[in-house]
């Protein structure tokens, strides 16, 4: 069902949908912006959008007058050795699910947009936190992800932003990035979509073979397990890493921690996180935990 119609008069429509514009320029975005009246929400993507979007584009479009929905594969984020080139677009397709879940504006900016300057020389320095876990093995992504993701709060100036909680360390430092340079946002996390065996839904499960598809629950697999161990006292990473048991998936790291990705408690809300390779494939993971105590 579409959404009813809703005037922004400065920007173009999209296609013959009344509701949703689509903007590649920061000029068409801006007047585009000041024209919405209420609250404002932001759903980020690198498109290829799934239905895990769609939960977080449902989850703006509950709580805000007006979503904003941007879609760039952003080049600061990616490694030399990374999958930018082959990242998919689908911009058309992209373009209808917003349009579908009632978003009023689609910025897809190209990358003169987002940096005309070249590679910008000033980035957000996602700090210690940032270092670890994916950036041990991806050097420099969260500087690029939060780059990009300060930069799109400044030119969509929302009162809402809404992040997946299947990247959940990219979640915690968005959190973080906010409050330690005051951004006025609310940052919301939105709960990970998954396929009804487990496999947690990302853009990059198109690359995978069906045996590689098969491979990669062992990510989810090896979460429930330890989930279930910690949850009666027992130690949850070490059953989580006993479960990861695979050929075909290359664990890179499986830990447990507090919330806020620190030291693992002896009791109570925990994280545990999962990432690996399969085939050529990286993929990555994570559940809440309630640990009790041992004793
Ligand atoms: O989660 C993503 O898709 C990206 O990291 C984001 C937040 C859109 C920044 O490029």
């Amino acid at each position: 069902m579409k959404h009813p119609t809703k005037t922004l008069r400065s920007a173009p429509r999209f296609r013959g949908d009344p509701a949703t514009a689509l903007v590649h320029t920061r000029a068409e975005l801006t007047p585009a912006r000041a024209a919405m009246p209420g609250s404002v929400a932001v759903v980020m993507t690198m498109g290829a959008l799934h239905e895990g979007h769609r939960e977080l584009l449902r989850a703006a479009r509950e709580q805000a007058d007006h979503v904003i929905a941007t879609i760039f594969v952003n080049p600061l984020q990616f490694g030399p050795n990374e999958d930018f080139d082959r990242y998919p677009r689908t911009l058309d397709a992209d373009v209808a699910v917003c349009a579908e879940a009632g978003v009023d504006l689609v910025f897809a900016p190209d990358r003169d947009e987002m940096y005309p300057s070249g590679e910008p020389m000033v980035r957000v320095n996602p700090g210690e936190l940032g270092e670890r876990l994916e950036g041990a093995s991806r050097p420099g992504f969260f500087h690029g992800v939060l780059t990009v993701v300060l930069k799109l709060l400044q030119v969509t100036r929302p009162d809402l932003a809404f992040f997946g909680e299947k990247d959940y360390q990219q979640l915690t430092l968005v959190r973080r990035m906010v409050r330690d340079l005051d951004v006025p946002v609310r940052i919301v996390g939105v709960p990970t979509v998954r396929e009804p065996d487990g496999l947690a839904l990302s853009s990059r499960n198109r690359y995978l073979t069906p045996a590689e598809r098969a491979a990669a629950l062992t990510l989810s697999g090896a979460l429930r397990a330890g989930a279930e161990a910690a949850a009666q006292g027992r130690d949850g990473e070490a059953v989580a890493r006993a479960a990861f048991d695979s050929d075909a998936a290359k664990l890179d790291y499986l830990v447990l921690t507090d919330p806020d990705l620190g030291p693992p408690p002896a009791e109570g809300p925990a994280r545990l996180l999962v990432a690996a390779w399969v085939g050529s494939t990286r993929l990555i993971d994570n559940v809440a935990v309630e640990v009790a105590s041992s004793t």
